[in-house]
């Protein structure tokens, strides 16, 4: 499963990128604001930093607007990947990028029937959104399953883009459930390293070695 980072915030993705735990970037206009930037410098800037696919998102919510506004940002760098709503002026938009090989990210994926139609429309990824699922009491991780069963039903080059994740559980769903890629907060990125017996274990282990008084250098 690749790992995207979700954020827009160029530290976080700095510091994934030094530990090669990144495949790729995520932003959205609430991440944009989030970082106080501007969007095009922010964008510009993360695509400097990695070679990945960098997911910026349209504003419009008419297709002729998204039109205008992916090719902007399309332009920005050659890993900027288009994120289109999940609307049917973004399908619109969607087929029209797919016929000019501009990548795109169908996004606010919510059901089975969503992705069917981002898939149709030729996307590169579905974003299908887990954690607001749940906090809704209903099932994220089931979306998942049942995208990559009709994708695999008929063979959709469509990747899927589990966002939306919250937590280290949701990370080894999703890549149970057979996602192609996690889009994933940098800080349950790291977290998922990290495991209290690796710690205990380590920690005997320099222990014991530094009580035979030898070095290896
Ligand atoms: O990429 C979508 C993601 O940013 C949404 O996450 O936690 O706001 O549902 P969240």
């Amino acid at each position: 499963m690749k790992f995207f980072v979700d954020t827009a915030i160029v530290a976080e993705i700095r510091d994934l990128a030094e530990y090669g735990l990144m495949d790729g970037v995520t932003t959205n206009p609430s991440l944009i604001a989030k970082s106080g930037r501007d969007f095009k410098e922010v964008i510009a800037e993360i695509c400097g930093i990695t070679d990945g696919p960098v997911s910026a998102e349209v504003a419009a919510l008419d297709a002729p607007g998204m039109l205008a506004e992916g090719r902007v940002l399309a332009g920005i760098a050659p890993n900027v990947v288009v994120k289109l709503p999940l609307t049917l002026d973004g399908l619109k938009a969607c087929r029209v990028f797919t016929a000019e090989g501009i990548r795109t990210n169908v996004t606010l994926c919510f059901s089975a029937n969503q992705a069917l139609l981002a898939a149709k429309a030729g996307a590169s990824y579905i974003s299908p959104f887990i954690g607001r699922l749940d906090d809704i009491n209903l099932d994220g991780m089931e979306l998942i399953r049942e995208i990559r069963q009709i994708y695999d039903n008929y063979g959709f080059e469509t990747e899927i883009l589990a966002a939306s994740i919250r937590s280290a559980n949701h990370v080894r769903e999703a890549a149970l459930a057979g996602a192609d890629v996690g889009t994933v907060p940098a800080k349950v990125i790291k977290a998922l390293a990290a495991h209290p017996l690796t710690e205990c274990g380590l920690e005997q282990f320099s222990k014991d070695w530094a009580a035979t008084g030898q070095s290896i250098l």
